[in-house]
């Protein structure tokens, strides 16, 4: 097998490569200032919103939100994998592409993994087939045979060999057992060799299916009472829980199209939904619902609805979706959000409803805007002006991780009449850094550069972390300026990690542009995160300024952390647990400081 491609190579043939040669050999650009115009090849439109940055080595689309770089245009536009995208420009550019020597690579014996996963959940349907007491337990909760076929439902007995016995035939069969985690090593004693035993046991079985169909992991449910109620697989090569959503492969398999998916929390439900028509639901594994789960649906279909439980944990689960939600929103997508009446969950509800009764909720379901302006608004009390400007402080994080566009104004102007100001200045001040732009405090940004930056007041800015990044992704050579980087090793801020990563690589490794640190990134955590800023507005214009920005950003997020963690704390804590009457107090302090700072308090209506 041939071994990596090393990252120099790909760095260097990123900053050989021009984008306006790989794209305008493929599509039709203008030039419109300094970058290049084309209506985009990835959507449908008369008029061009597709753009190419020479600067940056970067392309994005206003219209439809595609974006990325020379390498990922090739992907995109001519179908490549990433190795061949590569393969491809190192041609163009008469370059061989050289392979890292790894003398361990094997083929990866991932397809004994699924043959194993596949055994087990076999022997598991055996297992049902032969348990009165699972079938009993199954028609308890109202499913059909047919039903528990179709999601190939089994149940593994009180023993601690079950899966040992008939899958592990052998040493490496052992070994896979335990790579799939369907064993646990038992621990040492001494010079022993170490024994097995089963992970699940007298458990109902839910074969969990990637999209291609096989078994990656399984959600095991206790029969009776007990701790705890549901045992999922371990995170393995296979199976990641983060990513995959239970029910997905069922639903695609009975429409090829679908138009809609919803989006519950528990296994049970998205059974008894298939069960009672609803074949489009969807369930996480027990954990909240990822911007990864977003994407992927996404990807089939452009509405979503959530549906939880109509208790406390629902109603977390539900925020937790709208929070992870943002970065996915835009028009010609809706999201929705469905609050079962107080001790039902979709299970019981179509269970005890039916198909068409439940279904008919969905018309009274909250749009994404309503359920944020709704959620936000009772934390608050909105007939004061310190309640609203809170209402507005609070939005603010959440507003700005909306792309800017439509979508974003809507909301804006929905949430401006409950605030009470005009929607263009709340965006505005929606928008605006939390401490300490130039714009906020204008002893640092003279008038006269602030008259040539109109920028300055356009949406897509949220914080100082995201600021520094967002320059350091425009201008990687800002780096350079930046002096007291390990100062903020002390900084407690989402974010700050990932600066203090871009700053120490760069300066290490220097980028010459923005396409090359992005294939950098390509692959790690981030990678998304830095490609979607790198697409939005930058405010500093050239490197110098940018270095500038930069440096006092760093500055000032190494300076001014305390009374923006203390602000922070007490609206959480107010949201959480309310306040006493001296955190009150100092929270409307803090609060007043800001609104001076900024100008933009809001005027009792
Ligand atoms: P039942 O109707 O009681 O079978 O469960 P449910 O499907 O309604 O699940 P519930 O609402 O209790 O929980 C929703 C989901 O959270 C489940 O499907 C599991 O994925 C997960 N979950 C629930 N309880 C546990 C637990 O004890 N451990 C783990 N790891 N996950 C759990
Ligand atoms: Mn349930």
């Amino acid at each position: 097998m041939a071994g990596r491609i090393p990252q120099h190579f790909i760095d260097e043939l990123v900053a050989r490569t021009d984008i306006i040669e790989v794209i305008g050999n493929r599509v039709p650009l203008k030039k419109a200032g300094k970058d290049y115009k084309a209506c985009c090849p990835f959507h449908d439109e008369k008029t061009p919103s597709f753009t190419v940055v020479p600067d940056k080595q970067f392309y994005h689309c206003f219209g439809c939100g595609a974006h990325g770089t020379s390498l990922g245009f090739l992907m995109e536009y001519d179908h490549l994998s990433f190795v061949e995208a590569i393969e491809e420009l190192a041609n163009r550019a008469g370059m061989q592409v050289p392979r890292e020597e790894d003398p361990n690579a094997r083929p990866k014996p991932a397809d004994d993994l699924y043959a194993t996963l596949e055994k087990a959940a076999e022997l598991y349907r055996r297992e049902l087939k032969g348990s009165e007491r699972a079938k009993e337990y199954l028609k308890a909760r109202g499913l059909t045979g047919e039903t528990a076929a179709r999601f190939g439902i089994g149940y593994v007995p009180d023993a601690w060999d079950t899966a040992l016995k008939h899958v592990g035939v052998n040493q490496e069969a052992v070994q896979r057992l335990l790579q799939v985690g369907l064993i646990i090593e038992r621990e040492r004693r001494g010079n022993a060799n170490p024994g097995h035993y089963d992970r699940f046991r007298d458990r109902v079985m839910f074969p969990i299916r990637d999209a291609r169909g096989r078994t990656i992991g399984f959600g095991g449910r206790i029969l009776d009472k007990g701790e705890p109620k549901y045992l999922n697989s371990p995170e393995t090569e296979l199976f990641h829980k983060g990513k995959e959503l239970y029910g997905l492969f069922e639903a695609r398999q009975n429409s090829r199209n679908l138009n809609r998916i919803m989006v519950v929390e528990g296994y049970m439900d998205v059974v008894r939904l298939h069960q009672a028509g609803v074949t489009y639901a969807v369930a996480t594994l027990g954990t909240a619902t990822t911007s990864e789960h977003l994407t992927r649906l996404f990807r089939i279909c452009n509405e979503l609805v959530f549906c939880f439980d109509g208790d406390r944990a629902g109603r977390a689960a539900a925020w937790r979706a709208l929070e992870n939600s943002l970065p996915e929103v835009r028009q010609g997508r809706q999201i929705r959000f469905l609050f079962l009446p107080e001790g039902h969950d979709p299970d019981s509800l179509v269970g005890e409803e039916g198909r068409e009764a439940f279904e008919a909720r969905l018309g009274h379901a909250s749009t994404l805007s309503e359920y944020f302006i709704r959620e936000l608004s009772s934390r608050v009390d909105v007939h004061t002006v310190d309640g609203r400007a809170q209402l507005a402080e609070m939005a603010r994080p959440l507003v700005n991780r909306i792309p800017q566009g439509v979508y974003r104004e809507l909301l804006a102007d929905e949430l401006s009449r409950v605030v009470g100001m005009s929607a263009e200045r709340l965006l505005n001040l929606l928008t605006t850094e939390r401490t300490g732009t130039p714009r906020a405090q204008p002893e640092a940004a003279p008038a006269m550069r602030r008259a040539v930056r109109p920028q300055q007041s356009s949406p897509g800015r949220s914080n100082l972390v995201r600021q520094a990044v967002r320059l350091l992704v425009h201008f990687p050579g800002a780096a350079s300026a930046v002096k007291n980087a390990d100062a903020l090793h002390t900084v407690d801020r989402p974010g700050v990690p990932l600066l203090l990563e871009l700053l120490n690589d760069l300066s290490d490794n220097p980028c010459p542009t923005t396409g090359v640190l992005l294939e950098r990134w390509r692959g790690r955590p981030d990678y998304e995160s830095l490609v979607k800023l790198a697409e939005s507005e930058c405010i500093a214009r050239s490197s110098a300024e940018a270095a500038q920005e930069l440096s006092g950003a760093v500055d000032r997020l190494v300076l001014e952390d305390q009374p923006a963690r203390r602000f922070q704390e007490l609206l959480d804590k107010q949201a959480a647990a309310g306040l006493s009457r001296e955190e009150k107090l100092e929270l409307q302090g803090l609060l007043s400081e800001k609104a001076a700072r900024s100008g933009s308090r809001p005027r009792r209506t």
